[in-house]
């Protein structure tokens, strides 16, 4: 059966857009595959136990029956997320620019999956040539002339890690501008935000066809 991975980074769940922009992805996907599996990891609700992170990456160099209660959980954990990508077809990242940068539970959730031997840098490529959708939400604008253009280091670090080390066949959609809605400061923003939005959809239903012809 087909099986579509999504995986929600956005700590809000209420008006988050890139969950909007996702699910609009999901059904596309859907539309092509009635009978598929989507398998969710909602790191933006339940975040891994940033604690499994030394455990995990410790026990690596321990041999399994020397390791502690903590490695074992950890080794474990780190196991079944792998085991969540290394079972999909396809897949669906959406991710929320926080800080200039990727959300923790985000980079929490690689450091971990990326422990496990099967993901890990090195290893031969289990993901290769898997197609995935990657859904970025920005609060402000970071276009070419603007002040803050090449501050977003979310989009050019989730590419490194997403086509480069798991060698997905990558497409990013990626809106801004979301927050001049709640910002009256950006309130002369809010057409060419709605408009970017829109254009985010469609984009966002185009990419849910070249993850669904896998
Ligand atoms: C903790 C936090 C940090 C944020 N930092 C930034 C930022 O650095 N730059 C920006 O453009 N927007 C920032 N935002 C706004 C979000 O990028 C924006 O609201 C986006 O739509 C969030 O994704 P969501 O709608 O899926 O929740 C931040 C929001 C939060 C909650």
């Amino acid at each position: 059966m087909p099986t579509l991975f999504r995986l929600d980074s956005s700590i809000r769940t209420e008006g988050s857009v890139s969950r909007e922009i996702a699910d609009t992805a999901e059904r596309g996907w859907l539309a092509e595959h009635p009978d598929g599996v989507v398998v969710r990891r909602d790191i933006g609700q339940q975040p891994v136990p940033l604690e499994s992170l030394p455990a995990a990456f410790t026990a690596n160099f321990v041999a399994a029956d020397q390791r502690t209660p903590e490695q074992v959980r950890a080794v474990e954990l780190a196991g079944i997320l792998a085991q969540e990508l290394l079972d999909a077809d396809a897949y669906l990242f959406a991710v929320p620019l926080y800080n200039f940068g990727v959300p923790a539970n985000l980079k929490a959730w690689l450091d971990l999956v990326i422990t496990s031997s099967a993901l890990a840098p090195g290893t031969p490529p289990a993901l290769a040539g898997r197609p995935a959708v990657l859904v970025i939400a920005r609060g402000g604008g970071y276009g070419e002339g603007t002040p803050r253009y090449g501050w977003d280091h979310s989009t050019p670090w989730l590419e490194r890690i997403l086509s480069d080390v798991f060698q997905l066949d990558l497409k990013t959609v990626a809106t801004e501008l979301t927050l001049a809605d709640v910002n009256p400061a950006m309130a002369d923003l809010r057409d060419l935000a709605a408009q970017l939005r829109a254009q985010a959809h469609e984009t966002a239903t185009e990419h849910a066809k070249h993850i669904a012809a896998a």
